[in-house]
């Protein structure tokens, strides 16, 4: 919500990681900006600016979204999720056991990709999870290591909805 206004900047309210944050904004100021600068969440990094690399994802509702190239002013009411929320997920813990890491500075990108692969997705098959890595790059190119990542996951998913069925019979 807009709750005050100056010459150049406004307050408005953003929801991240479950919690509303006041920041002053200007019009042009991207949500990347907003996330680091004004609410210290530096985890979503910059690296080309123009929306190729995808260093910058975090989460809009759930959806992949590249921080560099949307709007904090288009961002508000929506749900924005960032690498800082991710400490206990299952797709973190797979990067770490399949040493999907290396320099890893596109890796919060490529945790919130996967993450919401793994979500929308849950019997992604190669070409699937292909198409979904596509939108970020490694340098260190570790690429491999991240689909047996999000291959894990989605196996142990699996594995953990069979046993819920078996439990429910
Ligand atoms: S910094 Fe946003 S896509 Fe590269
Ligand atoms: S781990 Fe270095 S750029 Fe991906």
């Amino acid at each position: 919500m807009i709750s005050s206004n100056t010459r150049k900047y406004t307050v408005v309210s953003l929801l991240v990681n479950g919690v509303s944050h006041d920041v002053m904004i200007r019009s042009a100021d991207t949500l990347l900006y907003t996330l680091r600068e004004q609410l210290g969440l530096t985890g979503a990094k910059y690296a080309c600016g123009n929306g190729d690399c995808g260093a910058c994802t975090v989460l809009v509702n759930g959806k992949p979204m590249h921080s560099c190239l949307t709007l904090a002013i288009e961002s508000i009411n929506d749900e924005i999720t960032t690498i800082e929320s991710m400490k206990h997920s299952d797709i973190r813990s797979a990067f770490v056991a399949n040493w999907a890491i290396q320099c890893g500075y596109c890796t919060p990108g490529f945790i919130l990709n996967c993450h919401a692969l793994v979500n929308e997705h849950p019997d992604a098959d190669d070409e699937i999870i292909e198409e979904w890595l596509k939108s970020n790059l490694c340098r260190c190119t570790g690429y491999q290591e991240i689909k047996d990542a999000v291959k894990s996951v989605l196996e142990a998913n699996k594995l953990k909805a069979k046993e819920n069925s078996n439990l429910a019979q």
